[in-house]
């Protein structure tokens, strides 16, 4: 029996219910996916507290000669899990210098990163703009907390500087994304604490760009009648232009 799988039943039918916790066992789940679909993942996780992502990692690669997990974590989480593919990091995880002096190997490319530590827009801004190139081409990032809705007014879990904190880590992918979207896609789950993934799809050493931020539009009537005043048109769809986005039916002939 692999390492875990008792866990990883309980995730799997958590998963099936029809309660909240479903969203939370969705997200394990998706990350066990992913490294379990990999040959020989190199995986590193930022943030271990007890070791639930930890021990879905460990899982996921129990049966791959060759994959690592290496785990990072400003307090001592040693005992959180127990495995020869293991190795924990006490360190502060924005840190990348230090990390790849421990762990030289880490230059020749990480596949999968998750990013669960200090959940400020700062440090995440500063684990993913270091770690960004030690990323292989088509290895993910994922980054846990970025839902707010369940932390807002009288939501299930009303909180304050959760819901603030989660928003600003979005609004900062989002930002990220726009600026980098030649070179990552971006997908978000939401429900629980919620989860982003971004799929490199750059070459290893490759870097991101600086994130563009852009304040939202709110007032539509204002913005139509600024548009009209300075002659300023916008986007319409339109597939007989190079502009468009729009995959044409038509222009396919195999059916
Ligand atoms: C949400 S918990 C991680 C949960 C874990 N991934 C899991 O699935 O069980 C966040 C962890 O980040 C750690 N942490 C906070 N700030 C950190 C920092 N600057 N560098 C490294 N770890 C940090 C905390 O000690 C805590 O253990």
């Amino acid at each position: 029996m692999k390492p875990y799988e008792n866990y990883l039943d309980t995730l799997r039918r958590s998963s099936k219910e029809r309660s909240e916790t479903r969203f939370a066992a969705n997200q394990l789940l998706e990350m066990h996916y992913e490294a379990s679909k990999r040959e020989n993942p190199v995986i590193v996780e930022l943030g271990v507290d007890k070791g639930q992502s930890t021990k879905v990692f460990l899982n996921a690669i129990d049966e791959k000669p060759y994959a690592k997990l290496i785990s990072v974590d400003i307090l001592d989480c040693k005992n959180a899990a127990k495995s020869d593919k293991w190795e924990f990091v006490q360190q502060d995880s924005a840190d990348i210098e230090a990390l790849i002096l421990k762990k030289p190997f880490l230059k020749d490319g990480i596949d999968l990163l998750y990013v669960d530590s200090k959940h400020t827009d700062e440090h995440v801004m500063k684990e993913v703009y270091s770690f960004f190139k030690y990323i292989k081409e088509n290895g993910v990032i994922y980054f846990d907390d970025i839902d707010s809705g369940p932390y807002m007014r009288n939501q299930r879990k009303d909180s304050v500087s959760l819901e603030i904190a989660n928003r600003k880590i979005l609004n900062l992918l989002e930002s990220i994304f726009r600026s980098n979207h030649s070179s990552i896609d971006f997908i978000i789950s939401r429900g629980s604490t919620g989860l982003a993934k971004y799929i490199k799809k750059s070459k290893l050493g490759d870097e991101l760009k600086p994130p563009l931020f852009i304040n939202e539009r709110r007032f539509s009537l204002f913005w139509r009648f600024l548009k009209l005043i300075t002659f300023k048109k916008s986007y319409q769809h339109n597939n007989k232009t190079k502009d468009s986005f729009l995959i044409d039916p038509g222009s396919t002939n195999s059916d």
